[in-house]
């Protein structure tokens, strides 16, 4: 693509806005953090090299009609081998910033008991190649490889993995103290809880009551607890640590108060149990009467813990559900996406760009945070051929594009939205879905493990550069 330059851009045309106020033309602010994004499961490969331990995610994609025709995260991008010229493609293409996940299971192969140095030196490694191409760290200490140890001790329904997951992160903010200073603890509870637990279409696929599901949550959230304080005690000076949660986002079928009063409604509720118990510190009076008997149990001292203080709140946005204003005095109605609305390919992706001007939104007005970061944002299509060298996902650059543009609206809104991460820098194991839903901006020939950046990692190339919407 044609390399746009500050004079073209002088010359196309603005629209006129109020003096000060941010349109949809002006530059995003210059602190505004871009970024792409993958974990660790998914695109290192390397499975069993250097100590690491067998994951839930090991385990279960070799049962037979769990992943799309069995793909395992063996090999996925190989990128444990290939991370030096993975950075210098991304350096390349201008992307800074990049969150990652580090591997529990290559540190601790048992997910307690002895340690893997070998863990260690590769992520010391990888840092200190980022370094040498000037892109920054944002690291996820859990992004759904549980060692599979801790599965056999009862996995997420167990305070053995609380227990574990502490160690883990005092291990590992410690050791990497000098190399990252921004940290999230876990990516996504609802996914290895409710879905890993409770619908069993993630690993380790059990199929829990929701006692034992709620059970898991509350657990996931004692461990975001033990993230922030291992960050507190030993990430050193400028550290900042959030949760990533993909919370459940409504967006008001008409922009008017009564259709909005309904998705606040509707969002508040839905994101009681993570988001809603961790700014309260407690569970709520509304969300324990909708669980009844079904509470978890909680012990004294866990919501000290899952409570603390944290620096930002990372949110993944990829879709959202319209709701308006409830009939007969009802507080809200949520609607079904009809057949024909517009999707991905991934069933649950519903093209809804406004999901990024609400949810961000609400999750500032009612948890109150001053730092929000879209930690996640993309979309999967499974077919995309590199024809002639070029892979023209057009429909990829528009999603980012309609994204990006609530993104900004609501920066414009006051909404304290500091940045943006993209996934995913490139294709890569998507779970259940194995390697046949791409949702990168880098295409990866899984047999060759041949790179080409798509139309969409040019224009974003460009966003990037330019701080505009283009
Ligand atoms: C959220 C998850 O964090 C990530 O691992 C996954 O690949 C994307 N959504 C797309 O489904």
């Amino acid at each position: 693509l044609p390399a746009l330059t500050t004079a073209s851009l002088a010359a196309t045309p603005q629209r006129r806005h109020a003096p000060g106020a941010l349109s949809y033309e002006s530059p995003f602010p210059p602190d505004f953090v871009f970024g792409v994004a993958a974990a660790s499961a998914q695109i290192e490969g390397a499975a069993f090299e250097d100590g690491k331990g067998e994951s839930v995610w090991d385990r279960f994609s070799r049962i037979p009609g769990k992943v799309h025709e069995g793909h395992t995260p063996d090999v996925a991008c190989d990128h444990y081998h290939r991370f030096d010229e993975d950075f210098a493609l991304m350096a390349s293409l201008g992307f800074k910033t990049y969150r990652l996940s580090i591997a529990w299971p290559r540190i601790y192969p048992n997910g307690d008991g002895a340690l893997n140095q070998k863990g260690l030196d590769f992520y010391h490694r990888l840092f200190a190649s980022m370094k040498k191409h000037g892109i920054e760290p944002w690291v996820t200490l859990f992004h759904w490889d549980l060692p599979q140890s801790l599965e056999d001790r009862g996995g997420w329904t167990s305070r053995v993995t609380v227990d574990a997951f502490a160690r883990y992160a005092d291990t590992v903010v410690k050791a990497f103290a000098g190399q990252v200073k921004h940290w999230i603890t876990l990516n996504e509870i609802l996914c290895f809880t409710l879905l890993g637990y409770g619908t069993g279409g993630k690993a380790p696929g059990r199929k829990e009551s929701d006692k034992v599901v709620n059970q898991t949550y509350h657990h996931a959230l004692l461990c975001h607890g033990h993230g922030v304080r291992a960050v507190r005690k030993f990430g050193g000076a400028g550290a900042v640590v959030g949760l990533t949660d993909n919370c459940a986002v409504s967006v008001p079928v008409t922009e008017t108060p009564a259709d909005i009063a309904a998705a606040r409604a509707w969002f508040v509720d839905r994101n009681a149990q993570v988001l809603g118990a961790i700014h309260a510190g407690k569970y709520t009076a509304n969300f324990l009467a909708r669980v009844g008997a079904d509470a978890p149990d909680v012990q004294p001292g866990d919501f000290a813990l899952i409570s603390l203080p944290t620096d930002f709140l990372g949110l993944n946005i990829y879709s959202g559900t319209y709701v308006r204003a409830g009939k007969n005095g009802a507080a809200y109605e949520a609607l079904p996406h009809p057949v024909n609305y517009p999707r991905a390919d991934s069933p649950w992706l519903r093209l809804v760009p406004q999901s990024l001007y609400w949810g961000t939104r609400f999750s500032h007005e009612v948890y109150g945070h001053q730092a929000l970061y879209i930690t996640e944002n993309g979309c999967g299509y499974d077919e995309e051929p590199v024809v002639n060298g070029e892979v023209l996902d057009l429909h990829r650059r528009d999603y980012l594009r309609s994204h990006l543009r609530e993104a900004h609206r609501a920066i414009a809104a006051g909404v304290p939205l500091k940045g943006y991460f993209l996934w995913s820098f490139i294709d890569n194991y998507e779970w259940e879905d194995g390697y046949q839903r791409r949702f990168g901006i880098v295409h990866c020939d899984f047999k060759t493990q041949v790179r080409t950046p798509k139309l969409s990692a040019r224009y974003y190339s460009d966003v990037i550069r330019t701080r505009r919407i283009l």
